[in-house]
């Protein structure tokens, strides 16, 4: 008798439906074809084994597994639930209903309880997108799937239960999730604030600029200036997020079976990766495609802390991920998509010893050194960031003050009213919601300036010495600049800061 019911397996950050059929024929021994790999050849011993310890057996004659479509590639144990099920109801040890009509997953203990699987929330959006009965898995994940409304999420903690339930021995009341308004109130209150940063009024400026475009940043300044302390607040001045932003960020930490809890991610991610961190590790790969910290970075920072730090190759290979906002990882057969929208912060100190450019302590530094140093980040990827500020360190008097700084809250409030304004002006566009993510072609349509804005940055450009790649970048920060200001039209103090922000530009460091 055949058996068919329902599997999945990931795809970048998406399901994709496997078939499971069993069937018992003449013949001895287990066969699965479908281009399995090693860890579902291994589930038939697990299988056998869980079949004693639940006194049923495994069928003397040949059973077949076959797992399709045999083109898409299938990895891991989760087929383990499904296939024994099927064994079970194809010999006739029991009658199973509906077996077809749901989606099974889950990895078998020797005992028969079971483990959780990886990518629970896309295949539970594929459940609901093929509209089947419900989602049979492990316990651990249901919470993870029930963030999809609308789905029968069955939880199981071992094969018995899965037997009961589908013989009509007992009822499993499906998982509710909370809704995500209510997540959202609860959840969304960062840790850090801003009002924990004495002094800084110049560099907290940027960051709100910086929050309110979509700007890529990057912080110079001397050892113990407060950089990290900084950055790590930048995620509470950014927008919530929102229902689809927080699902898709969600789908990326699920894939690789990394979702705290099984809730919904609905703060925005800062992921900030040590310097020695590999290729892959940073955008991405492998052998069977996994996303890198730029993708778990994904609505949220991505913050390199000491930024020459990092090997060339690893900056170059962010490159096109920063400009397309995505991941593309290809493979002989297949290639693999990963999001990766993400704000790039990064710190650096303006030279080897940490002391170049500061107040009153002197760099030892030879000057050859400093611009070695410096040449290190220069080039492509410093193009793709907007804003660059020096972070001075406060004194001790701004430390040691007891004086409160503005919360993150009364800052986000302002990042919110500019990025509205932007969501307005982009919203024929498709892909494009912040003036950072404008394309250079769309930059003079959008940035017009009126002729004395033009003159000072002609001038401002011929006096800093700055280069071309500037420009674009100076009147998509200027346009940003007008919006927190609420103004129509970019006005010449917003030219003349955002040109403040180009202090790696001007070609003079270490001269
Ligand atoms: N503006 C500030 N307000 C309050 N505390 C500050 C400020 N600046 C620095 N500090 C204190 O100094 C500590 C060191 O700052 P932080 O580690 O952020 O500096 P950094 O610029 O990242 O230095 P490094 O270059 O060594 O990494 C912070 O943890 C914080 O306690
Ligand atoms: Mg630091
Ligand atoms: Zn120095």
């Amino acid at each position: 008798m055949i058996t068919v019911t329902n599997g999945a397996t990931i795809y970048g950050v998406d399901a994709k439906i496997i078939t499971i059929e069993v069937n018992i024929v003449q013949g001895t021994n287990l066969y699965v074809v479908g281009l399995p790999d090693n860890a579902i050849k291994e589930s038939q011993h697990r299988i056998e084994s869980v079949l004693k310890f639940i006194k049923c057996e495994m069928p003397r004659q040949r059973v077949i597994v076959n797992l399709a479509p045999a083109d898409i590639r299938k990895e891991g144990a989760a087929y383990d639930l499904p296939i024994a099920l099927s064994i079970l109801n194809s010999s006739h040890q029991y009658h199973l209903q509906d077996l077809d009509k749901y989606m099974i997953l889950g990895e078998l203990a020797l005992d028969g309880s079971l483990r959780p699987i990886k990518g629970a929330l896309p295949i539970a959006m594929l459940v609901k997108q093929y509209g089947f009965k419900g989602f049979i898995l492990p316990k651990e994940n249901a919470k993870e799937a029930a963030i999809v409304e609308g789905i029968d999420v069955i939880p199981i903690g071992h094969i018995t239960e899965a037997i009961d339930f589908l013989t009509r021995k007992i009822i499993i009341k499906p998982v509710q999730a909370e809704s995500f308004d209510k997540i959202n109130d609860t959840l969304n209150e960062y840790e850090l604030d801003f009002a924990d940063v004495q002094g800084q009024e110049n560099t907290k400026r940027a960051l709100e600029i910086a929050a309110a475009g979509g700007h890529n940043l990057i912080m110079i300044g001397p050892p113990g200036g407060g950089k990290t302390m900084i950055a790590k607040r930048i995620p509470s001045i950014l927008p919530p997020m929102t229902i689809d932003e927080a699902l898709e960020t969600t789908k990326i930490y699920s894939v690789i079976g990394k979702l705290p809890n099984g809730f919904l991610i609905t703060k925005r991610p800062f992921r900030s990766p040590h310097h020695t961190i590999s290729n892959i590790a940073l955008v991405g790969g492998g052998s069977n495609p996994q996303p890198g910290e730029i993708s778990l970075s994904n609505n949220g920072v991505l913050f390199l802390d000491e930024l020459p730090e990092f090997s060339r190759n690893a900056l170059e290979v962010m490159r096109q991920p920063l400009e397309e906002r995505k991941v593309i990882i290809s493979r002989s057969k297949v290639s693999v998509e990963f999001p990766a929208n993400f704000m790039l912060i990064a710190s650096m100190n303006p030279c080897p010893c940490g002391y170049y450019n500061h107040p009153t302590k002197k760099c030892v530094c030879l000057p050859v050194n400093v611009q070695k140093y410096m040449n290190k980040i220069s080039g492509p990827l410093l193009d793709r960031i907007d804003l660059h500020i020096e972070v001075t360190p406060v004194s001790f008097e701004e430390i040691s003050s007891k004086r409160k700084s503005e919360s993150s809250k009364v800052i986000q409030a302002r990042v919110i009213a500019a990025r509205n304004i932007q969501i307005q002006r982009f919203q024929k566009f498709k892909n494009i919601y912040t003036n950072a993510m404008m394309p250079s072609a769309m930059v003079h349509d959008i940035c017009i300036l009126s002729e004395t804005g033009n003159k000072l940055l002609k001038t401002a450009m011929e006096k800093l010495g700055l280069s071309a790649r500037a420009y674009d970048r100076i009147l998509r920060v200027a346009r940003t600049i007008a919006d927190l200001d609420c103004s129509e039209n970019i006005k010449e103090n917003h030219i003349a800061e955002a040109i403040r922000y180009r202090s790696l530009d001007r070609n003079n460091w270490g001269t």
